[in-house]
This record gives C-alpha cells, sequence and structure tokens, in this order.
C-alpha cells in the first residue's frame, strides 16, 4: 500500500509552480502572465493548500471509517465462528488452537458441528510455519483463530463479550521440559500468568464456561510408583515445565473454589501424532534419519532406556471432547458462585509405555532407513524415566478408550511427515 505522503506527491508535485510554470510557457502566454502577478500567486497558494488540507481530512476520514469497517467485519468473523450449527452444539474457546492438540480438536468439534473460535499467538517456539498450516487448515473448515496473546486482557474479555462460549478448552501453553534450562520466564508468562488471565476473563463471563485444560503427565515428576494414578502424589516436579503445570492445577481449583467454574485438568501422555510438534523426539528423530544425521538417544541411570506412555492424537481428541461433553456447568455470575462446580482431573494416556530404543526401531522400519544412534547418558535437565498412565479413572468417567498403538499411529506420522516436507520415500530406500 502507498503511504499518504506518496500519493499526496502524486497529485501534488513538490514543486507545483515549477511545472505549470513551464507548461504555462509553452502553451499560453496570458496564462503565464497570470503567475507572475504576486496576488494572484498567493491566490493559488491559497488554492493548493485548501486543496490538501481538503484531501487530507478526506483520507483521515477514509481511513476511520475503514478501520470501523474492519472491525465490524472481525466481530462478525468471531459470532459465526463461534456459533454451533447443530442443535444443542457447543460452542468452544480453543486456545492454542494453532497448536498441535488444539487444532486437532478444533477441527474434531466442528466436525460435529459445534462452534469454535481460535487464539493463538503464533510464536516462534517452533517453527511458526506449521502452525500457519494448521490455521489454513483450520480456516477451510470455517474455524476463526484470532491472532493474540493470553495475556491480553482487554482481547479475552472482547472476545467473551462477543461469544457466550459454553466451553474453553485452554490448551496454549509453554511446552517442552529441556526449553526451560534456557527461557524459563517464558513458562511463568504462557503457564501461570495466560493461565490466571484465561480464569479471570472466564469467570467474569457471563454465562461462565466451563474450563477444560491441558495439564501434564509431567506433574507426576519423581513419582516411581507404576502405573501413575490421579490420586498419587505430585509434589515433586523434575522441571520447570512440570512445576508450571502443577502450579496450574492449584490455581484452577483455587477458580473453582471462589468464583464456581467448572475445571477439567487432562494430564496429557506424550501426545504424538500427524501434525504434530517439532521439538519432541520422535518427530525429530524422523527429520534425523531422513537427512542421514545421528540422533542422540538418552538412557536413564544402569543403562535404563527410558520409556514414555506414547498417545496417540486421535485418541487424545476423543478423550477432550468426552471431557468438553461431560463437563457440568459453572455456577457462577458476576464473580460470585451459587454452589459447587466439578473440579475434576484426568490421566489421557495409552497404557502400555514403549522405551526410546523401540520407537526408533519403529521409525526405522516405516522410513525404511537406519537410524544412527548415539547413546548419551541422560544428564539432568528435567526429563523423568518413564511415564505409564492408570486411565481406569477416565475409562469410567469419560469412556475413554485408546484405540491407537505406537506402531500404527507412527506409520500415520510417517506418512504425513514425507508427504508434508515432500521427501521421496522412493529414492531413500536405496540409500
Ligand atoms: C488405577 O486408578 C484407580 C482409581 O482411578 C485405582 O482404583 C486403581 O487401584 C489404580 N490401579 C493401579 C494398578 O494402580
Amino acid at each position: 500500500m502507498r503511504s499518504v505522503k506518496e500519493q499526496e506527491e502524486e497529485l501534488f508535485p513538490s514543486t507545483p509552480g515549477k511545472v505549470k510554470i513551464e507548461r504555462a510557457h509553452g502553451i499560453n502566454r496570458q496564462f503565464h502572465r497570470c503567475f507572475a502577478s504576486t496576488s494572484t500567486m498567493f491566490l493559488w497558494a491559497l488554492f493548493l493548500i485548501t486543496l490538501t488540507a481538503s484531501y487530507l481530512s478526506f483520507q483521515s476520514f477514509v481511513s476511520t471509517s475503514s478501520r470501523f469497517l474492519s472491525s465490524s467485519a472481525w466481530d462478525r468473523q468471531i459470532r459465526e465462528s463461534a456459533a454451533p450449527v447443530r442443535s444443542q452444539g457447543l460452542s468452544v474457546l480453543v486456545t492454542g488452537a494453532a497448536g498441535f492438540v488444539g487444532s486437532h480438536c478444533s477441527l474434531a468439534l466442528r466436525k460435529r458441528g459445534d462452534g469454535v473460535v481460535g487464539l493463538d499467538n503464533f510464536n516462534s517456539y517452533y517453527d511458526p510455519s506449521l502452525k500457519r498450516a494448521r490455521q489454513a487448515l483450520l480456516s477451510r473448515s470455517s474455524i476463526f483463530v484470532v491472532d493474540g496473546d493470553l495475556n491480553d486482557r482487554r482481547l479475552l474479555s472482547k472476545l467473551f463479550s462477543l461469544a457466550p462460549f459454553s466451553h474453553v478448552l485452554h490448551l496454549a501453553a509453554q511446552a517442552g521440559v529441556r526449553y526451560a534450562v534456557e527461557n524459563p520466564s517464558s513458562y511463568v508468562h504462557s503457564n501461570i500468568a495466560g493461565l490466571v488471565a484465561l480464569l479471570e476473563a472466564a469467570r467474569s463471563a457471563d454465562p461462565q464456561p466451563a474450563v477444560i485444560w491441558a495439564s501434564s503427565s509431567s506433574v507426576y515428576g519423581l513419582n516411581d510408583k507404576s502405573p501413575f494414578s490421579e490420586s498419587d502424589r505430585t509434589d515433586r516436579p523434575a522441571s520447570l515445565y512440570a512445576a508450571t503445570k502443577k502450579a496450574g492445577e492449584a490455581i484452577t481449583h483455587t477458580y473453582n473454589h471462589i468464583y464456581g467454574l467448572s475445571i477439567t485438568g487432562l494430564r496429557f501422555f506424550t501426545v504424538y501424532g500427524p501434525m504434530g510438534r517439532p521439538d519432541m523426539a520422535y518427530f525429530s528423530f524422523t527429520k534425523a534419519i531422513l537427512a542421514g544425521k545421528p540422533i542422540t538417544i538418552y538412557r536413564g541411570k544402569n543403562r535404563a532406556d527410558l520409556a514414555r506412555d506414547f498417545t496417540y492424537i486421535d485418541d487424545i481428541v476423543r478423550g477432550c471432547i468426552a471431557s468438553l461433553d461431560t463437563a457440568g456447568e459453572s455456577t457462577g455470575t458476576g464473580g460470585k458462585k451459587s454452589g459447587p462446580a466439578p473440579y475434576r482431573i484426568f490421566n489421557l494416556g495409552n497404557t502400555s509405555p514403549v522405551t526410546v530404543p523401540t520407537l526408533v526401531s519403529i521409525l526405522e522400519k516405516h522410513l525404511r532407513l537406519k537410524a544412527k544412534k548415539k547413546l548419551v547418558e541422560m544428564p539432568g535437565n528435567g526429563d523423568v524415566p518413564f511415564t505409564h498412565a492408570n486411565i481406569s479413572l477416565a475409562m469410567a468417567e469419560l469412556g475413554y478408550k485408546p484405540t491407537t498403538n505406537l506402531e500404527t499411529g507412527l506409520k500415520k506420522f510417517v506418512k504425513w511427515y514425507l508427504s508434508y516436507y515432500g521427501h521421496s520415500r522412493g529414492r531413500k530406500t536405496n540409500l
């Protein structure tokens, strides 16, 4: 777009007198004489100033009205995106909607006719182009994703005033265990301050939505009782990430207690699958194996392999949607609760931990390539040796039942990876 100055210069060349005089000289001598007179010059100058002034005021009128227009168009997009298209449908604000779990949940909700508005700050913790690609996918399903930050309180209250959300699916967070060593404040900003900003907006909203949010299996920390049950102790986090998620469980409890917000915390166990997070091991291993680069495999004490209860994205999406569907209503209005509201915590895992070397061998099989493995003793930077979910509570209360094992899930991931990043498997197999 051209600046006002450029447009002005086009209409009023910087030396108008000169241009006019030159032209006038060739065309009309009488006209030239006009210019020669001082009083006529003064009148011309006055005329030009008036013209410029009216042009500028017209410009500002146009830009003000277009700003007004674009803001009401924005409002309409929010309202339309939030409106369910089935009767009894939910209206869900999904934070972190351009994220891995957020985008999959948004699509699944939209598919069954629920209203969905996304919120995402598109930060560069990992390649934002993947987030934009997910956003484009959501946009094709008529899901509007607001480009904004959780900590923008005015934005949040504006969203709640535009749409009567029945639910908030709060998945926005600073993820990753090891990155906290590098950038601790990012965890406080998103997982603590951002969470409080969201809960403040939710408790002031009328109607108050039910809040379903992503906690983490990492809250079990140094727990060595296996499998991990919701009633196990979670007061020994091994990373700042885990500590902020544990804090989130305490903070949401407070908002449930004081304001009557219906709260469901979901402890996800190593979620993986198509369009996943590039910072996770299965993803970065795939990239390295395809590039012929070595991968680092950590081992625990006494050379014990690390193991994770890898959970496929479609199973997690079903768990999230079942949580939305079974969440009781919030009981507050105008910042006061009228009775107790539900506070629930569920493990969403797969109940079958797989060691990292087994993960690598499954990837090697699907990629038809051998990995160059570097075995390294695990540094003490936040990783726990193993995770294993007890999911009997989610089974009983949510009807949650994971159906995809790591072998099948990684096959789907590899298929997506090769098509998304445009690798030709045919040529690679000859190596
Ligand atoms: C799993 O959790 C349930 C409570 O949800 C508990 O009753 C059961 O004993 C746990 N199972 C194991 C093997 O820890």
